[in-house]
């Protein structure tokens, strides 16, 4: 197979053993002759796989008893408008640190007063907006004390599962599976129960859609949780086996999270110290997942002869967001430290080559 080294933004690189497991229960499903895509979702196999996938999760980020699991199909955009469908009563503050964030404040206008606390869009979101310490990508847990006692919802689709989290922290959770735990298509959320089924001042979707209301899937018998209707089977077997490969071949997220770093730290010397690149987010706003960088002022006509150099060398992914240029490399839990160590050769040697 060719070698390509996969920088991709999500979907992403995943754990070949996961893939390679999937693979096989594409065929065979617990031992039953039937392949997973094939099987009723109501079989006991599979309604052991959910709750073994919710162990997972809950052994991994030391999830308290109080807060549910689900997987739900519809990705994170779906939860931009399910979130504030079951939560916003009110009011919703936006911390605006991306353009996720900014779709995310949209969906919740619908549904009430929606107000962005702060904004680093005038910068292409390069920067932690002044009066708060809320960088690009978190990177930590707030104490809702901090901020005025509010219920804190975090999207964490971007870092889910790369570190520890205090989830005690938050009312709810959320990710698309499609960077660190899985494939795109199924997404989780980790929501503490009793913050739900309490809009009563709303006008619009009050009562709520019965698929759009969590407390349908958080469901009281473990063998209906995230089952009111058929789950994405593929996506959640495929997630069960990267969160296994998380705990048992990675060893935890404490691990992870030390793996990550490393990783990260090596590209963003490598940005720092060659003259051909710079880094765009400013330095204490720098993400551990994505690694954004442009051509340093007065190499700009090289950006094209980059990417023809780091694709002869089989770098793929590289290319950064449309809004702005340049390249950008994800390091997401699975990107191997060797994929790190050909990026940054291969930037040494275009250095060389156009010095
Ligand atoms: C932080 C964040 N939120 C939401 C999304 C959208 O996810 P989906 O495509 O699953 O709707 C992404 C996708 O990259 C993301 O990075």
């Amino acid at each position: 197979m060719k070698q390509a080294f996969n920088f991709n933004a999500g979907p992403c690189v995943l754990p070949k053993q996961a893939i390679e497991n999937t693979v096989k229960a594409l065929y065979d499903f617990d031992n039953t002759g039937i392949g997973i895509a094939e099987i009723s979702h109501r079989t006991p196999g599979w309604e052991k796989l959910m709750a073994d996938t919710r162990q997972l999760w809950r052994d991994l980020l030391n999830i308290p008893a109080e807060y549910e699991v689900l997987f739900l199909g519809g990705g994170a955009s779906t939860g931009f408008m399910d979130v504030p469908a079951n939560l916003l009563n009110k009011k919703a503050a936006y911390l605006q640190t991306g353009v996720w964030a900014k779709k995310a404040a949209k969906e919740a206008k619908l549904f009430g007063e929606t107000v962005i606390v702060a904004s680093s869009e005038d910068k292409t979101y390069t920067y932690i907006p002044k009066g708060w310490t809320v960088p690009t990508e978190i990177r930590k847990d707030f104490n809702a004390s901090e901020i005025n006692n509010v219920m804190l919802v975090a999207d964490m689709s971007s870092d889910i599962m790369s570190r520890p989290v205090d989830v005690k922290k938050y009312g709810l959770i959320y990710a698309g599976a499609q960077k660190n735990v899985g494939p795109a298509g199924v997404t989780v959320y980790i929501v503490k129960k009793d913050i739900l089924g309490k809009i009563t001042d709303r006008q619009y979707m009050n009562p709520l859609p019965t698929m759009v209301d969590f407390r349908t899937h958080a469901a009281e018998e473990a063998k209906n949780i995230s089952m009111f209707n058929t789950p994405p089977v593929i996506n959640i077997y495929m997630m069960y086996e990267t969160l296994k490969w998380v705990k048992e071949t990675v060893g935890g997220v404490e691990a992870m999270n030390k793996i990550n770093v490393k990783k990260s730290a090596m590209l963003y010397e490598e940005i720092d110290r060659n003259s051909m690149f710079i880094g765009t987010a400013e330095k204490d706003s720098r993400s551990i997942m994505n690694h954004c960088f442009v051509m340093a002022p007065g190499r700009e006509d090289l950006q094209d002869a980059f990417m023809a150099f780091a694709k002869e060398r089989g770098m793929v992914g590289i290319k950064g967001h449309r809004s702005v240029g340049g390249f950008r490399a994800s390091l997401y839990n699975a990107c191997p430290i060797e994929a790190v160590e050909a990026l940054v050769q291969c930037m040494q040697d275009f250095e060389k080559a156009n010095k």
